[in-house]
């Protein structure tokens, strides 16, 4: 077990013991290889390095209260993946390739999981990259996917803690049939300058509206937005921009089990107002309650800056309990290391 104050863990990156390797040449990948070194050694004609030619996923593993490590939904984000690399020409992993690699990773750093009970995780990000050189425009005829982990804690500091977000108008994240559904480097680069922006303002969250009309909501930088109406009603928005959030579906899930209505629709703007509790969701973030959205000079009350709604505690609690094997894990979503 390593040496680390895990209850201090925030979201950052930190060197583990290896990372796992593939390459793809010739129509076949690899068989996989455990690397050491943090570093790649690349072609500087790459693909990936010129025309952006990648995608990533995040996914995380727990500490259960068994004591056994556990992945979850795996097979989700694998299954994600392969609709980014089909969007952008890359090679595609094949499923059980790539749960078997996040297996890997996982065991292979199984010291520096954080233990039960002290509120962390271990994020996986797997990340596919298009290593062949290429100077025209086209796709490499070379691939490089691998797997590295990390112990972090919560995205944001205070774990539940509300946050307030400012709307983006000035900029988009994704054009209407633009790549906003799929994980790729490209979206988070084109809402880095907006992010900054925000933060500098006292924003630690943007949200972005669809680029066309600006009128409804499509999701923050970095997660997805739900809203839950005055009646206990899931509201998530339905738009061909948005990143297919694994957790997200978890969420419905989980609502729906609960007895909620969900509703995946376009969803106006103007209902903020309405909404009793705001949250953003993703693997990073889990749930976290958004206080207050500011929109020019227009600020609507969201939620209480101190304390988390009723609902989004209990669904919040209910992702966790599934997680961290409190709770039956009824949907198969957990897949033991
Ligand atoms: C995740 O939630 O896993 C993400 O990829 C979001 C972000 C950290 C880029």
């Amino acid at each position: 077990m390593q040496n680390i104050d895990w209850a201090s863990l925030g979201f950052s990156y930190m060197d583990t013991h290896c990372h796992i390797r593939y390459v793809w040449r010739d129509g076949v990948w690899s068989e996989g290889e455990l690397v050491k070194e943090p570093y790649l050694k690349m072609h500087i004609a790459a693909s990936c390095l010129h025309y952006g030619q990648e995608a990533f996923e995040g996914l995380k593993a727990f500490r259960c209260k068994d004591g056994k490590v556990r992945i979850f939904r795996p097979h989700a984000n694998g299954e994600r993946l392969i609709g980014s690399a089909r969007r952008t020409c890359m090679a595609p992993v094949p499923v059980d390739m790539f749960v078997d690699a996040v297996k890997r990773a996982v065991k292979a750093n199984e010291d520096f999981m954080p233990p039960y009970g002290t509120g962390g995780s271990m994020y996986i990000r797997p990340l596919l990259l298009g290593t062949g050189p290429q100077i025209g425009v086209a796709p490499a005829n070379e691939y490089t996917f691998l797997v590295m982990v990390m112990p972090v804690g919560p995205y944001y500091k205070g774990g539940l803690k509300p946050v307030r977000a400012l709307v983006v108008d000035e900029y988009d994240r994704a054009a209407p049939h633009g790549t906003g559904d799929i994980k790729i480097g490209g979206n988070y680069a084109a809402s880095l300058y907006a992010h900054e922006e925000a933060k500098r303002a006292g924003y630690p969250v943007e949200l972005y509206l669809d680029a066309k009309t600006r009128t409804f909501i499509e999701e923050f930088a970095t997660s997805n937005f739900i809203g839950i109406t005055k009646d206990g009603t899931y509201v998530t928005p339905d738009s061909h921009s948005v990143l297919p959030s694994v957790t997200n579906d978890t969420l419905k899930q989980i609502a729906a089990d609960l007895g909620m209505k969900v509703e995946v629709r376009p969803v106006p703007f103007d209902e903020v107002k309405e909404f009793a509790e705001v949250a953003a969701c993703g693997t990073a973030v889990v749930v976290t309650p958004i206080c207050e959205i500011t929109r020019g000079d227009t600020v609507i009350t969201t939620g209480d800056p101190d304390g988390c709604g009723p609902v989004l505690q209990k669904l919040y609690d209910t992702v966790q309990g599934i997680q961290y094997g409190r709770l039956p894990d009824t949907h198969g979503w957990c897949v033991e290391v």
